[in-house]
């Protein structure tokens, strides 16, 4: 007998839904985008009609009384998150969350706390982990290849034009503190954070950290440089940027130990063993992250798996970005 196919809604239409929603087409003899919701209408019509004829919602709360869905896929700004997770977890839907988690640690609290009572499956839409290398080079440092770990250096540094030219309003709810829960480390930020952590395999001793406002555009930082301390010993380093782009060079991932280094971004992974002049290049096959991301998440529902990335990563993350930052 053919399985039912999981139904999904999308909370919060704005730029990376429109990527969530190619996810879920990818994967649509499993699953369907059924309901989309917006308080602005437009932005709802549009995701609505990508997702092929989705139910229009401008309020959440309405979306969960009416609407038969197994889960829910949250794409609202930060402040947000905490509200619709507490929300749907206590209709019981399961969640994929877009990153922050929320944005303070008793929020997160919080969150724990309703997600454990309501038994749901929550998952941290954290798509960098699932971008073909990283996981590749996961396995590589579990398996030893370049022996004991001394060093891992993550980052996602990218210009923004509107912040030099001083255009506030160009970053919308991104702008104000309060709605984005800090500056840009914990909105680009985040990727490399959770990178650094999951590469790690460890908790955090000591978190310190140098930001940087250049384009004064914002009240927060456009700039992180974070140096965290790992409890099994490991040395890490984020970079992240909206001021400036990635370092030429640089990479996305970069772990040095005591037999070597690996390194590389997207799908491309270098190999460099101690005493070899050149590293041998493995290109690594597989969707960009977002997709495999989606894909992960509907596996999960399906087969009642728990998700690589989750909820615990998501609380880790972001006491990482909060002491970086003196917040809490
Ligand atoms: N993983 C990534 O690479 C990545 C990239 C971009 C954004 N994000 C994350 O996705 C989330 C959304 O970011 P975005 O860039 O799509 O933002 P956006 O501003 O483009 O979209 C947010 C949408 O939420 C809607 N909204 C606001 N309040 C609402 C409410 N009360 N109810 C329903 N809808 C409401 C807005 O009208 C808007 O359409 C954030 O958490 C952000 O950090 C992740």
């Amino acid at each position: 007998m053919a399985r039912k196919k999981k139904r999904i809604a999308i909370v919060g239409c704005g730029g990376i839904s429109r990527v969530h929603i190619e996810g879920f087409d990818l994967v649509k003899d499993r699953a369907e985008v059924v309901a989309v919701c917006d308080v602005n209408a437009k932005n709802a019509e549009l995701r609505a009609e990508q997702a092929g004829g989705a139910i229009v919602y401008t309020d959440w709360k309405e979306l969960i009384a009416k609407e038969q869905i197994d889960a829910v896929d949250i794409c609202l700004p930060h402040h947000l998150h905490k509200s619709a997770i507490i929300d749907f977890a206590k209709a019981k839907k399961h969640i994929l969350c877009e990153k922050p988690l929320c944005l303070t640690m008793r929020e997160a609290k919080e969150i724990v706390a309703t997600i454990k009572k309501s038994r749901v499956m929550y998952m941290s839409a954290h798509n960098q982990i699932f971008d073909p290398i990283v996981r590749k080079a996961k396995e590589m440092l579990d398996a030893g290849a370049i022996g004991e770990v001394y060093y891992l250096r993550t980052q996602d540094c990218f210009r923004v034009e509107a912040l030099h030219q001083g255009d506030r309003d160009f970053m919308t709810w991104r702008a104000n503190v309060k709605t984005q829960g800090g500056g840009e480390l914990i909105d680009t930020g985040y990727h490399p954070s959770y990178l650094l952590l999951y590469l790690a395999g460890s908790p955090i001793k000591e978190v310190t950290s140098v930001l940087g406002n250049f384009t004064k555009t914002l009240s927060a930082e456009d700039s992180a440089s974070v140096n965290v301390k790992f409890k099994n010993g490991i040395i890490g380093q984020i970079l992240t940027s909206w001021a400036f782009p990635n370092p030429h060079g640089g990479h996305q991932i970069h772990a040095i130990g005591s037999l070597g280094q690996i390194f590389g971004s997207q799908n491309e992974l270098y190999h460099l063993p101690n005493g070899f002049e050149e590293p041998a290049h493995i290109h690594v096959e597989g969707q960009n992250g977002y997709l495999a991301e989606i894909e992960h998440f509907v596996d999960c529902l399906v087969s009642r798996k728990k998700p690589v990335t989750t909820l615990q990563q998501g609380v880790d993350v972001l006491e990482l970005i909060l002491k970086a930052t003196g917040r809490s």
